[in-house]
């Protein structure tokens, strides 16, 4: 049995298994499994408030667990398979674990492009619930290490590459009339307003009230960040973008040449390796462009700055 086959064994009996997606690893169980999408939470620390992603092989599949408007429907062919996840009324209450959906009348859907997560999903015989594979709170994982730092030998990980776009997907609410961005990713809310022809608007994360995970503090490292800096101090190390003139003792940069894709798919790994070295106090962080992915990438960082 090849690993793959194996993982989907483990899923479609009632266990855990961390995969690689193209966005960030995902910590995976059978959504319609109540014991099995509690074994996530426990392994995390997840709050039971906070729901959880359904991964799908394909569009037919996620019809059969969300309705989906024209919208949805618009923004699934342009983008599926792919880093965007979309937020529509659940069909049906009672198959699709209540944790998954945190007790909630909408359900998240993504349907990713990673090649291994396909094959995984088209061997399992339920949608996967998946949240990124760290414990709540911390980094999100973008290679197999990081999830072995993580978990250890506790879980069953599918290997696989270095996540090619490295943040978590585009979250937009389809359920109703106004179409909103609820996290910003690789797909930019212009690239959803130029596929839907409409406003998207953006909801802070005190107006989420619907998505009680987009907490302020996430992704944190454990020593505090410091973001748009233009000197560095003592003990800090420095995550860099582009030309950089500052200098330290342990300095990493997201992307020498100022590409912006580059530096997202660096971004969780070098603030892991960062926060990683004894003699750092803190991260100081120069400015990026908040343009295009930047937008992504400088909302990570400020939640990993936020310190509440
Ligand atoms: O790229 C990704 O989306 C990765 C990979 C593994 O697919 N997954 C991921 O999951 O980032 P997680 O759990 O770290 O983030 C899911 C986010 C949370 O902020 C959660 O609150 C939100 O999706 N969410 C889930 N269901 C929701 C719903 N019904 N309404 C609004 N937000 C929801
Ligand atoms: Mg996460």
């Amino acid at each position: 049995m090849n690993n793959v086959s194996q993982a989907a064994q483990i899923i479609n009996n009632g266990g855990v298994v961390a995969f690689p997606t193209e966005t960030v690893y995902g910590l995976g169980a059978d959504a319609t499994n109540d014991l099995a999408v509690q074994q996530i939470y426990t392994l995390k620390g997840r709050p039971s408030f906070n729901p959880l992603i359904i991964h799908v092989a394909n569009l037919d599949t996620a019809l059969q667990y969300g309705i989906f408007n024209q919208s949805a429907m618009t923004l699934a062919h342009r983008f599926w398979p792919g880093p965007l996840t979309l937020v529509v009324p659940l069909r049906q209450q009672g198959i699709i674990s209540k944790h998954v959906t945190a007790g909630l009348n909408t359900i998240a859907i993504r349907c990713p492009s990673h090649p291994v997560t396909l094959e995984l999903l088209r061997l399992c015989h339920h949608p996967v619930a998946a949240p990124s594979a760290n414990r709540s709170g911390y980094v999100s994982p973008t290679k197999y290490e990081h999830v072995k730092d993580e978990f250890g030998d506790g879980v069953f990980i599918l290997p696989g590459d270095q996540s090619s776009v490295g943040l978590e997907s585009t979250i937009i609410d389809c359920c109703a009339d106004t179409i909103c961005m609820l996290r910003p990713g690789t797909i930019t809310q212009h690239d959803i307003e130029a596929c839907l022809g409409v406003t998207v608007s953006e909801k802070t994360t005190v107006e989420v009230i619907n998505a009680p995970g987009q907490l302020k503090s996430h992704y944190a490292p454990k020593h505090p960040m410091r973001l748009n800096v233009h000197e560095v101090q003592m003990s800090e190390a420095l995550l860099c973008f582009g030309e950089c003139k500052l200098h330290a003792n342990h300095m990493l940069n997201l992307s020498p040449d100022g590409n912006l894709d580059e530096a997202a798919a660096n971004l969780f790994d070098y603030m892991r390796a960062l926060d990683k070295v004894a003699s750092v106090k803190g991260i100081a962080v120069t400015p990026i462009p908040n343009i295009g992915i930047g937008v992504a990438i400088n909302e990570r960082l400020a939640r990993a700055a936020a310190r509440d």
